[in-house]
């Protein structure tokens, strides 16, 4: 079992598949984003290496980000292979959707079990400006395929940013009337790279929700479950879906952290707003042994700082969002 000096279990990786994108979300990337070049990612027996090790290390749970992972040569066989990975229980994907009407059905035969999808306003033009040339009707699709290839339940995600989709919050709540989907509103986080923006135009979830009861009234605490890993769970009384919050800035959720991620080059990332990394690519390529690998990720793992300073107004310019994954 990996445990922090807090008494934390990390059992759930995230890995960054890619930090390469087919959209480019004004809250994650700038427009001319620089990709690494993929000799400085992790390989596909690199990857599977790493994940081995850390199921051995008590890793049940693994979400792919990227990036956008489905752009990621050769997905579906990753998809499968981490899927029969011994002890990895869960295994789910965070994505933008865009692909999903050709991958949806292929992922879910390999193993995937869900799909997080990123979809932050049900207006066409909206979303072209805040994906930069995204297609609503292409996620849409994707959305589509996704749930009946049974990628279930669905969840989306929406950033909200202030001048670009706050007036959509309602709109995107009201799918959860006749779906049941978990629409989750983010608040949006600072980072390197975009951050004029993310500093100020943030929307908070309490401003969120007196947006959303203004338009459909009252939301009542879900009696089902109160959190969901890190979102605050609602619902519109006789909703079939629910809504969720997750207020990273405005209530930070990290004593209940159970998570560590692997960036797409191969550095375990402790936390993610912390520029705290340990490399394991550059020692696994340098023939060190498993043993010592496993050592190094333990020692990582103890080190986990305590959580984010975002409140202080600390914040991690070391990456963008786009090479960690959310
Ligand atoms: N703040 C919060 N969430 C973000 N994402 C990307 N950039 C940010 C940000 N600045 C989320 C998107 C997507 C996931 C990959 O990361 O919602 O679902
Ligand atoms: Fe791509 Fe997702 Fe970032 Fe948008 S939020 S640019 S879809 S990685």
């Amino acid at each position: 079992m990996a445990i922090d000096r807090f008494g934390r279990n990390i059992h759930y990786l995230r890995i960054s598949l890619t930090d390469h994108c087919n959209l480019r979300c004004r809250y994650c990337m700038p427009e001319d984003m620089t990709f690494r070049p993929n000799a400085e990612l992790m390989q596909d027996e690199e990857l599977f290496l790493l994940v081995k090790l850390f199921a051995g290390l008590g890793f049940d749970k693994i979400r792919l980000t990227g990036g956008e992972p489905t752009v990621r040569a050769n997905i579906v066989p990753i998809v499968r292979t981490i899927a029969q990975t011994p002890g990895i229980r869960s295994l789910t994907m965070t994505t933008n959707g865009v692909l999903l009407g050709k991958l949806a059905a292929p992922l879910k035969e390999a193993g995937l079990q869900r799909v997080n999808i990123s979809l932050d306003t049900l207006n066409p033009d909206r979303f072209k400006k805040l994906t930069r040339w995204g297609s609503f009707d292409q996620v849409w699709q994707g959305i589509e395929a996704a749930e009946s290839a049974g990628l279930r339940p669905i969840k989306i995600n929406a950033v909200v940013v202030r001048g670009y989709n706050d007036t959509d919050v309602a709109d995107l709540a009201r799918l959860t009337l006749e779906r049941d989907w978990q629409v989750r509103f983010i608040e949006m986080m600072p980072f390197g790279g975009a951050t004029d923006l993310q500093k100020s135009n943030v929307v908070t979830t309490a401003e969120i929700i007196t947006r959303i009861e203004n338009a459909v009234g009252a939301l009542e605490q879900s009696k089902d479950v109160e959190m969901d890993g890190e979102a605050r769970i609602y619902k519109i009384p006789g909703a079939r879906g629910e809504i969720g919050f997750i207020s990273s800035v405005t209530l930070p959720f990290c004593a209940a952290c159970t998570r560590a991620r692997l960036t797409a080059d191969g550095k375990l990332r402790l936390c993610l707003l912390r520029e705290k990394e340990v490399d394991v690519l550059t020692p696994l390529r340098a023939g060190l042994s498993l043993e010592q690998l496993r050592e190094m990720i333990l020692d990582g793992i103890w080190h986990k700082p305590w959580g984010h300073g975002l409140a202080k107004g600390e914040i991690a310019t070391n990456r963008v969002m786009s090479e960690i994954g959310g």
